[in-house]
């Protein structure tokens, strides 16, 4: 049976519902998907960091013990920050990066990408920072050191849009997407086709967890920005950087404006887009638009992501689905595992015979 070793860094909501899945899951991914996983090295800036060539037990990980006490601190010291060392030291396959990352630069994560690549480990994420802005750099270090780099989450969180685009559609001439990427954007004009002011809703969308603390991203269209960069970068074949995506939010918005548009047959929509036109060139932007009641994407209510993508040969393909959540976030990085896993990425793999 194959096992994989992890490291997590960063052991916040997303981390920390992977690690429960380990604890629950473990045996019925050896039986369906051909491994499991072992945990051996975790790192968090507010609990500490371990390393355990033997193996960390997920269930203790998760117990609330260590949600109080932290981790054990790392023996031996070492100058640098102590998820690189985590990142480099422990002895994992994969590194699974879920840190809280600076969207505008990507760090942490770029740092603990690059680590683990010239350490020899393959990374998932769930990070848009790294994906968006260093995908070409970091995808051919990865390459160059034998091992694989998937991110899947990034975008849509468990809901499989860029493999979905890469793999199943590939043949199928994808010319454009326009999709809902950010869940708290709609679920906040949701609650404003029911009256509520801007603020209102998005005080709504904070106390259920949705939005962040500070939702700028959320409702000024950043967030969606950095997800179309991504997916016009590795499904059209665009080279593009956040600072040229036109990026416009929500927040000039009010209930009377959505209930014009309702009234006109239409609904405002957070949309992130891009089409490459028939010179080849590739547009990209960020906007609130007005859709026909019949689009598709008119309809998707709450907290939830959809995509259209336009093809050539199927016409319009739309995919709706949660977009965020910590359950479905860690759920991408069990798929980026799996993708590692079936393209035989050649992992350090640990195969004990039964
Ligand atoms: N804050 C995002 C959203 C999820 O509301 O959709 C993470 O990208």
């Amino acid at each position: 049976m194959t096992i994989y070793t992890v490291s997590l860094i960063g052991f916040g909501g997303v981390n920390r519902a992977l690690a429960e899945l380990i604890a629950e899951r473990n045996e019925t991914w050896q039986r369906e998907l051909g491994f499991g996983l072992n945990i051996v090295g975790v790192s968090d800036l507010h609990l500490g960091s371990v390393i355990s060539p033997n193996g960390i037990d997920a269930r203790m990980l998760t117990a609330t013990r260590f949600e109080k006490g932290g981790f054990a601190n790392l023996s031996g010291g070492s100058a640098e920050p102590r998820s690189l060392h985590v990142v480099r030291s422990a002895p994992a396959d994969i590194v699974v990066e879920a840190t809280y990352t600076d969207p505008a630069t990507g760090e942490p994560a770029i740092s603990h990408c690059r680590a683990a690549f010239e350490a020899g480990r393959s990374v998932v994420t769930t990070n848009k920072g790294p994906v968006a802005l260093a995908a070409a750099e970091l995808k051919a270090m990865a390459a160059a050191c034998g091992v694989g780099f998937e991110y899947e989450g990034a975008v849509m969180s468990g809901t499989p849009v860029i493999r979905l685009a890469q793999s199943a559609l590939a043949g199928a001439e994808i010319t454009g997407f326009a999709g809902i990427l950010n869940g708290t954007s709609n679920f906040v004009l949701g609650r404003m086709q029911t009256g509520l002011g801007f603020a209102e809703a998005v005080a709504e969308a904070q106390a259920a967890g949705y939005a962040e603390a500070d939702p700028t991203a959320d409702v000024e269209g950043f967030d969606v920005r950095l997800k179309v960069v991504i997916l016009a970068n590795e499904v059209l074949g665009a080279t593009l950087t956040p600072d040229q995506v036109d990026c416009a939010g929500i927040s000039a918005l009010t209930p009377a404006a959505l209930a014009e548009a309702e009234a006109a047959g239409t609904r405002w929509k957070l949309i992130g887009s891009a089409a490459r036109d028939a010179s080849g060139r590739i547009t990209a932007a960020v906007r609130a638009e007005r859709l026909p009641l019949a689009h598709p994407l008119a309809s998707v209510s709450g907290a939830v992501n959809a995509i259209t993508f336009q093809t050539g040969l199927l016409g319009d393909v739309t995919v709706t689905g949660p977009g965020a959540g910590r359950i479905e976030t860690a759920f991408a990085l069990l798929s980026d595992i799996v993708a590692l896993h079936r393209k035989a990425t050649p992992l350090a793999l640990r195969e004990a015979a039964e």
